[in-house]
């Protein structure tokens, strides 16, 4: 907001936009400064008037100092607003060719028949309710604008067109060690870094890479991801909250999660308020949003069960999208998220169909072991074996970096599965089911870690990084591992599994990037 000695017009309307942002609960999203062409009145307050007529109305100017316009302001700001024409003109001769396009008046915004804001400094008090006036109906304006054209996805082949390659939103940082953004605790540093708690600041943060022509990496907990080096493009943490039921019919009811809510927090919750259904999945580190991506499954349950919904933010035009369970192609830890849809959506939120009555899941036999002694097993009973059983075979992260199981279990041709068995008798195996739930009899599963194992690599290390020692489809950081030696481990393991079966196995872990060096 700029006028001509900063004390009145300019400040004003520098107050009354900053409430406008914060009542729109934008603070941090959108930043308001203001300054003169001139330099009469530097490092002064507003103009007691103005503090006054703005006070009246609940505006706060007492914290404002005038200052001049500086060049760094032209690159810094997406909107440079003039009051009045002069303003425009004083502007337009101090700011660079290339940046015209951000300078504007004020009161284009206001749908009114004044194009300037009445200097009021000579006159009497009545003007100082004019600028009041005016002010406030262009601040209304503007803030409509802002958010059709610079926060709403529909805008996006233009969004955030004033965006420069020398703005960086506040609440984005540069240079950050991802070291507590990902279980394995790797030290990677991203080239900026933010997380997200809403849509607003996802939709910058968006255009803020877009803009800059930088890549983008999507992280939930960050406890599916091996961050092999040092990210050249933005980070974003999705720390979207919230959880809220949507509908209640008898026995089912749809809950719907934010997709930065803890996953075992949401697990827990749902517990303690009688919603059942998602008990086997306990204890699964990572975010609400991570499960659908790699259709997280444990204990003889996998979340496409109990996925109704998907909301997504389209990367490229920021559109919302709603997703049915079929849509989202869901498969052995895989989905349309992994597959066609990669890098292209956000997940915002998910909806899942629970159950009052409770009603449980015995179909892993170590669970059915576990609870053997128990009669009628309540949800929360197998809740407690399930956190019982992970707690004794898989590390926490909390004390050992992991992020689960490493690589996925094998799914192999029957008859290759038949030849192993002759060299190989006690090679065990789980039946496959497809898309629609038909039993597979062409393929059966593998479990990797038994491959592992029998290849010798149960216990082993490389440098820091070691194949844990209880649970060989896990690999851990003993502590300052680097990337390197846990790429270096993986590759050999891969190597020697696929020379003694001939079985290729495929990281289940996200590998960033895909193809790291040695
Ligand atoms: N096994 C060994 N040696 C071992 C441990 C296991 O040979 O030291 C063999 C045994 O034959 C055992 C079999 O592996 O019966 C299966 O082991 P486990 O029940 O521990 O499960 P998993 O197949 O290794 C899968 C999931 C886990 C999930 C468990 C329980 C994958 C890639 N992993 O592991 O998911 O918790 O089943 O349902 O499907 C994850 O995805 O990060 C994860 C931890």
């Amino acid at each position: 907001m700029v006028c001509l000695g900063n004390i009145c017009r300019s400040p004003t309307a520098h107050g009354v936009f900053q409430q406008r942002i914060e009542n729109a609960g934008l603070t941090g999203v959108i930043e308001v400064d203001s300054a003169g062409t001139g330099d009469f009145h530097l490092g002064e307050k507003p103009d007691v008037r103005s503090r006054q007529a703005a006070q009246q109305r609940g505006y706060n100017l007492n914290g404002l100092r005038a200052r001049q316009v500086r060049n760094d302001d032209f690159e810094r700001f997406d909107y440079i607003l003039a009051m009045d024409e002069n303003n425009l003109r004083d502007l337009q001769a101090l700011c660079p060719a290339a940046l015209q396009h951000k300078l504007r008046l004020f009161m284009e915004f206001a749908d009114n028949n004044y194009l300037s804001v009445p200097d009021p400094y000579y006159g009497d008090g009545e003007g100082f309710q004019l600028v009041l006036n005016l002010v406030e109906e262009a601040a209304d304006a503007l803030l409509d604008h802002i958010r059709k054209q610079d926060l709403q996805g529909g805008a996006a082949e233009g969004f955030m067109t004033g965006v420069t390659a020398g703005f960086v939103p506040p609440f984005i940082q540069e240079n950050v060690d991802l070291g507590s953004r990902n279980t394995f605790g790797l030290h990677t540093r991203a080239r900026y870094f933010c997380a997200v708690r809403n849509l607003q600041e996802l939709r910058v943060a968006l255009q803020f890479r877009r803009v800059r022509q930088l890549p983008l990496l999507v992280l939930g907990g960050g406890s599916n991801v091996l961050l092999c080096a040092d990210y050249p493009g933005v980070v974003v943490q999705i720390a979207l909250q919230g959880i809220e039921v949507l509908t209640e019919h008898d026995d089912e009811l749809h809950v719907r999660a934010a997709s930065g809510e803890s996953w075992h927090g949401f697990v827990q919750y749902c517990l303690r308020n009688g919603y059942h259904g998602l008990e086997n999945l306990a204890l699964i580190p990572g975010s609400v949003g991570a499960a659908p991506i790699q259709n997280i499954g444990a204990y003889g349950v996998e979340v496409r069960d109990l996925i109704s919904e998907v909301t997504v933010l389209d990367v490229g035009s920021g559109e919302i999208d709603t997703l049915t369970a079929a849509q989202c192609e869901f498969d052995y830890r895989d989905s349309v998220f992994k597959g066609r849809l990669r890098g292209r959506k956000i997940v915002l939120d998910v909806t899942f169909r629970l159950h009052r009555q409770p009603r449980v899941n015995l179909s892993y036999a170590a669970l059915a072991q576990a609870l053997s002694d128990v009669s009628n097993p309540h949800p929360g009973d197998v809740f407690a074996a399930v956190c019982a059983i992970r707690a004794s075979k898989l590390p926490d992260p909390a004390v050992l970096g992991n992020a689960g199981s490493f690589f996925k279990n094998p799914v192999i041709e029957r008859a290759q599965y038949e030849k192993l068995l002759q060299t190989y008798a006690g090679l065990p195996s789980y039946p496959v089911y497809d898309r629609a739930g038909q039993l597979s009899m062409s393929v059966v599963k593998v479990p990797a870690a038994w491959l592992i194992e029998q290849a010798g690599w149960k216990g082993k290390s490389c440098g820091r990084a070691a194949v844990y020692q209880h649970q060989p489809l896990v690999l851990v950081n003993l502590g300052g591992a680097t990337a390197q030696e846990l790429v270096s481990l993986a590759r050999q393991i891969m190597a020697s599994v696929e020379r003694l079966f001939d079985i290729r196995l495929e990281p289940e872990v996200q590998w960033i990037p895909a193809e790291p060096l040695d």
